[in-house]
């Protein structure tokens, strides 16, 4: 690549994929540049983040949490508040934005990247599982991109390929901490063994995600938007070993993998460096050691998460962010001890079936089922 390095906005700097953007950004200081930090409440590192990057325009989404103006670094400036977490996604001094929020929260910063035309790396997934609908006609060709790992490998698999001719998205799954488990074992998970993920170190709500599986079926909606997919056309399999981070068939009967360390830094730099690639972030896979992959059908009877997203994916309209609402609130309520492990699928599945779908019109629709969904679970927290 020639020329200035790209400008890149970083919201949800705090959290696990916005450290690690930082981290390749600073490994390729001639190609990136950030220049924009936004979080929610974690003042004291943004403020570190904002010294080390030299970064001026920072943003927290929660108002109460304004710096001291002794505390920015020199020149710098912090807006407080959600809305000043959007202005930062149109700011007309970024080029990319990478949106590595957690939750639903993320949908408006996502919304705005892509009608300001910046070019979206999309670690947010929920922005798709809410919005996918009012979202992608928004995005031109190649603007936005996927950091997820499973869906860079399937967008890596597609590229150069004729849409038309692609035939079922593999998308693969861990199985999280709790695979072949039973519905009697997972009655007394504690939270520390939830948190505990046999392969990747994340923030704590897609953790937990990934243990209910839950966040497979987030996928599985993210896929059906970014790729156009039929919902018969995606099928989940359990890979351990998460070396295969998805695979793609055709309609002439080949399969693409796309391999590759359990690093996301790989994934968030192809996001930034497409349609060129930059020298890895970590150690290369050495395919001599890999030993067996492993494939195996995922466990929905036990893990109704997963099947509860699928089914709703399938409905789709407003039910999907609905079931979102009610998951993150059941997932907080885990994660503070007030619901136990399997309370999370029970208050899901609740909420979801009291929901009564609608044609997706508006974001303001999306966030009035957002919260009067989240109002719904809470009762049901509450009541438990
Ligand atoms: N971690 C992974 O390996 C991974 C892999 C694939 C996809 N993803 C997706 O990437 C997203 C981020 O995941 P993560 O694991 O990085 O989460 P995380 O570690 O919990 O970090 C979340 C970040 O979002 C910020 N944030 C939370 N609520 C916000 C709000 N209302 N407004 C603005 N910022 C807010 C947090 O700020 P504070 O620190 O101030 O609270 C933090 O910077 C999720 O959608 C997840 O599903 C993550």
């Amino acid at each position: 690549m020639t020329g200035a390095p790209l400008r890149i906005a970083v919201l949800g700097s705090t959290g696990s994929i916005g450290r690690q953007t930082i981290d390749v950004a600073l490994r390729h200081p001639d190609k990136v540049r950030i220049v924009a930090l936004a979080a929610h409440r974690n003042v004291s590192l943004l403020l570190e983040q904002a010294a080390l990057l030299d970064v001026t325009r920072l943003a927290l989404a929660d108002p109460a949490c304004r710096p001291e103006a002794d505390d920015l670094p020199s020149g710098a400036a912090c807006a407080c508040g959600p809305d000043a977490v959007v202005e930062l996604a149109s700011d007309t001094g970024v080029d990319v934005v990478v949106n590595a929020m957690v939750g639903a929260a993320g949908l408006r910063a996502s919304e705005a990247a892509l009608r300001s035309g910046r070019r979206l790396a999309l670690a947010n997934k929920e922005s798709l599982v809410v919005g996918g609908d009012l979202l992608m006609p928004l995005a031109a060709p190649g603007q936005l991109l996927p950091v997820d790992s499973e869906h860079s490998a399937i967008f890596q698999c597609l590229w150069g390929e004729p849409a038309h001719r692609m035939s079922r998205i593999w998308l693969t799954a861990s199985g999280g901490p709790f695979r072949g488990w039973s519905r009697a074992q997972l009655e007394a998970v504690t939270v520390a063994q939830a948190l505990a993920h046999p392969r990747w170190t994340m923030g704590p709500k897609i953790t937990i995600d990934s243990a209910t599986l839950m966040n497979k079926g987030l996928e599985a909606i993210e896929a059906h938007h970014l790729f156009a997919a039929p919902y018969d056309r995606i099928s989940i399999v359990v890979h351990p070993q998460s070396t295969v981070h998805s695979m793609v068939e055709f309609s002439d009967g080949s399969v693409k993998a796309h391999l590759g360390a359990a690093d996301m830094r790989v994934p968030i730099q192809y996001a930034l460096s497409h349609p060129d690639r930059w020298d890895a972030p970590c150690d290369p896979l050495d395919i001599t050691a890999l030993g067996s992959l492993e494939f195996q059908p995922a466990d929905t009877g036990t893990f109704r998460c997963l099947a509860t997203a699928l089914e709703v994916g399938r409905v789709g309209g407003t039910l999907p962010a609905a079931m979102n609402a009610a998951n993150e609130v059941a997932v907080a309520a885990f994660l503070d001890s007030a619901a136990g492990f399997l309370d999370i699928d029970a208050i899901v599945a609740t909420v979801v079936a009291e929901h009564t779908t609608e044609r997706v019109e508006s974001f303001e629709q999306l966030e009035e089922v957002d919260a009067r969904s989240r109002a719904r679970a809470q009762e049901l927290v509450a009541a438990l």
